[in-house]
């Protein structure tokens, strides 16, 4: 095993629990999974997500890293060197082709809504949404997203953001902003929750009942489907991302116990999100079901009425942008790392072309929701949640299948063992869950949803 990749290397275990956190936390967390969960019916969504999350979805964090470590390079080129060691057919080299593709399809869907968020911050800051109340923040949230114009202007600013720490490399770059971004991210989260705890009353409990009380007669194969995807999506899993950052892993770091560490603080941030927005839709009397709308309709009201409002509210906006930030450079690093190697190009040019790609395909996304809101593509869906369906319900966990079965069926079984430095036992269960279960409950899902 290489004990080094070209392209640099995390400083310590720590720096790679952050950026690997980093890119868990994002949109997904905060934006997606109060609003997802919230349209499907609350209590067995989130239940049915925890259990994807620790049966499916940290078993692959690991088969990532594991591939990543042992290969050292981009997923297209560790997948075709661990199957040439293996003795298998190269063409499991197109796994890391369909993530580099899904990282496109999901940067390009993210850019435009991490572009709202950082407007956010300038309307919370310009006191533009001071004293909202529902029907006032509803209609503003409407206002802008209907601008095509400001929403293709930052979606631009966040793609440039993206490619600039990208094109600045693994240490200098993606370390650098995890260091000081992370703690920063979890620090405010903290005091959000207390926010909501003091300020939301009785609805408190209504929120926590709503996220937490499994109502099974609700749970349909295509919310289970949902439930799995969002797994995928807030893992950053099933595209190469973990994989890649595994590659830039210390050789001696554990990697069940980092890949416990990321796991758990995404899901800690996800849950901690719900806490602070359920409580206060139940406030106001909204209901959780508003869509992608819900984040930037619901914080507004709340910090319209407290005080100091404007400046927790701006702050909390840059806190889910530096969230947003942080995973939007860990979509591109896969194809980035491949294109490096592959012509030797220097860092910041590839990191531009591969943006500007990302940045065209979010144009529908950014107009799907003003000019383009009529265009329709699968299924009768927008073309923002085309890309979203497709990405997060079919690409990613089919990403992730293929993975695992690669990790537990064609893999030497001396890597895995060497990489994972767990006992027999463990190295057993663990090959036991990415050989057929984690590959067989996304299976089944598909099926299932397929069927109705
Ligand atoms: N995990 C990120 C989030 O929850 O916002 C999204 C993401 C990042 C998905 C990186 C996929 C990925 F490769």
């Amino acid at each position: 095993m290489a004990d080094q990749s070209i392209h640099g290397m995390w400083s310590s275990r720590l720096m790679f629990v952050l950026a690997a956190a980093g890119s868990a936390v994002g949109l997904g967390n905060i934006w997606r999974f109060p609003y997802v969960a919230g349209e499907n019916g609350g209590g067995a969504f989130v239940l049915v997500y925890l259990g994807c999350i620790a049966l499916i979805g940290f078993p692959i964090v690991m088969a990532e890293i594991v591939l990543g470590r042992e290969g050292r390079k981009s997923p297209i080129n560790t997948m075709a060197d661990l199957a040439k060691r293996s003795r298998r057919s190269t063409i499991w080299q197109a796994v890391g082709w369909m993530g580099a593709g899904t990282g496109f399809i999901i940067l390009s869907v993210y850019s435009v809504i991490a572009g709202w968020v950082m407007a956010y911050v300038i309307r919370m800051a310009s006191g533009d949404l001071a004293g909202a109340d529902s029907g006032s923040a509803g209609a503003a949230f409407d206002g802008f997203t209907q601008d095509a114009g400001s929403v293709l202007g930052w979606h631009t600013l966040f793609m440039i953001l993206t490619m600039f720490i990208v094109a600045r490399g693994v240490g200098r770059g993606i370390e650098f902003a995890v260091k000081y971004l992370m703690p920063a991210l979890f620090f405010l989260l903290l005091m959000l929750v207390g926010y909501s705890v003091v300020t939301t009353g009785p609805a408190f409990g209504e929120g926590l009942a709503f996220m937490f009380s499994f109502k099974f007669d609700q749970l349909t194969w295509a919310a289970v489907l949902l439930a799995m995807g969002q797994a995928f999506f807030t893992l950053s899993l099933g595209m190469g991302t973990m994989m890649t950052y595994g590659a830039y892993m210390p050789a001696g770091a554990s990697i069940p116990g980092t890949a416990a560490m990321v796991a758990i603080l995404d899901t800690t941030v996800a849950i901690l999100a719900g806490i602070i927005i359920f409580p206060l839709v139940f406030a106001n009397d909204l209901t959780g079901s508003t869509g992608p709308g819900l984040m930037f309709v619901t914080l507004p009201i709340a910090f319209g009425q407290m005080t100091g409002g404007q400046v927790f509210g701006t702050a909390f906006f840059v806190l889910v942008s530096f969230a947003a930030i942080t995973s939007s450079i860990s979509m591109i690093e896969p194809a980035c790392a491949w294109l490096v190697e592959k012509t030797g190009f220097r860092r910041p040019m590839v990191a531009v072309i591969l943006g500007v790609i990302a940045w065209v395909l979010g144009l529908g996304s950014a107009l799907s929701f003003n000019l383009w809101s009529d265009v329709q593509l699968l299924g009768g869906l927008n073309f923002f949640e085309s890309m979203d369906y497709l990405a997060n319900n079919i690409m990613l966990p089919l990403g992730g299948m293929l993975i695992a079965l690669f990790t537990g069926w064609m893999v030497d079984k001396s890597i895995v063992r060497q990489q994972m430095a767990v006992s027999e036992g463990g190295l057993l269960f663990f090959l036991w869950i990415v050989r057929v279960v984690a590959p067989a409950a996304v299976f089944v899902v598909f099926v299932m949803t397929l069927l109705g």
